[in-house]
């Protein structure tokens, strides 16, 4: 069980100017955060940087005599109030894990369990359980997200997913303009783009966001086989698609890999979705299709009865449901049943 740290020195850990909307994240992976501590035992930042040229500051210039302060990111996912942080900043495993977070509106505190954050409105809920349907239900399961990086997902390829190196180089092609940026992997299962985004050091930070407590752990399983990516800004987080825990205008970059049709309400999805952007932000996602224009029309009703547990749209479908949330230059790429589509917050 993570605990608050009870530091009351806080360190800023990057200059402002260096990346103005997320002032504690740096604008490369590659120049990582990191703590430490002088001979005096007073805790100091330093920017580490991979290239020749390392920048070093100071520990007097850039202590602060804080014990708290507003999260630079997350909100409550009651009242979307940005949360009050507790411990060392950042978004890599460590800081999470080392901070409490609290709605000073809802009084509601927020803590890391085993290795994620849980922003969920159930969190700390002592009698009640929410039963979810299928699509989310489904993905709780220890044994479906132990498979899932293990041949459950090598099956999408038979209906047309180009598989996850492809898929990778095609959302890197749709979140050009955003680079630099915060990316939220909604959905993100056991990580599997959530660590190739870390990993391409396109990002500033990524949250890997799920419902599913079993897809974080074994998602966790994955990062810690890898040393580079246990010490990327990259945090994992337990919300609901419907309920995202972020500020209006916070995130850079939403991807939703294979998980539109999970999702219990696609439009409150794709709403919050839209909220969380800011203007110039992009959504990617990718999903199966109901049906294509090449289905035979005596098929299409079937498919739709025969798939009920999941919300499989249609091409038109996906777009409209985007466009009528407000976003913009909507595209699309289909291959068989899969379909990737972005489009952008005005
Ligand atoms: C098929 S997996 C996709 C995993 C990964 N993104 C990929 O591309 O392979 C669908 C994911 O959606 C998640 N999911 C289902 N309902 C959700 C909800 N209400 N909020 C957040 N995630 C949800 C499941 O837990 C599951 O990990």
């Amino acid at each position: 069980m993570a605990t608050a740290a009870s530091s009351s020195l806080q360190p800023t850990l990057h200059k402002p100017f260096l990346y103005p909307k997320h002032p504690q994240l740096c604008r490369n992976s590659q120049f990582r955060p990191r703590l430490g501590y002088s001979s005096n035992g007073v805790r100091f930042s330093t920017i580490r940087a991979t290239s020749s040229v390392i920048a070093l500051e100071p520990s007097s210039s850039v202590e602060e005599n804080r014990s708290s302060e507003v999260s630079e990111v997350f909100a409550c996912p009651v009242c979307y109030e940005p949360l009050i942080r507790k411990g060392p900043s950042g978004l890599n495993l460590e800081a999470i894990y080392r901070s409490g977070f609290k709605c000073k509106k809802c009084n509601k505190s927020y803590s890391s369990k085993d290795i994620y954050l849980d922003l969920t409105v159930t969190a700390g809920l002592r009698d009640y359980t929410e039963v979810k349907p299928a699509g989310t239900e489904l993905f709780r399961s220890p044994l479906v997200s132990f498979l899932y990086e293990r041949g459950w997902r090598q099956n999408f390829n038979r209906s047309g997913f180009p598989g996850p190196d492809e898929e990778f180089k095609m959302a890197q092609g749709y979140f050009k303009s955003v680079e630099g940026g915060l990316l939220v992997d909604v959905s993100c299962g056991s990580g599997l783009f959530s660590r190739k985004f870390a990993k391409s050091g396109t990002y500033s930070a990524v949250i890997a966001l799920d419902f599913s407590e079993n897809m974080l752990r074994q998602c966790y399983d994955f990062i810690k086989r890898d040393g580079a990516l246990l010490n990327s800004n990259l945090a994992l987080v337990r919300a609901d698609v419907s309920r995202l825990p972020f500020s209006s205008g916070s995130v850079d970059a939403v991807h939703a890999g294979a998980a539109l049709h999970c999702w219990p309400s696609p439009t409150n999805a794709v709403a919050e979705i839209t909220r969380i952007l800011r203007s110039g932000g992009i959504f990617v996602g990718t999903t199966f299709l109901r049906y294509t224009s090449s289905t035979p029309l005596i098929v299409r009703p079937l498919r739709q009865r025969v798939l009920q547990n999941y919300n499989y749209l249609t091409e038109e479908e996906i777009e409209d449901l985007c466009t009528s949330c407000g976003l913009t230059n909507y595209s699309s790429k289909v291959q068989q049943s899969f379909i990737m589509f972005s489009a952008q917050k005005p």
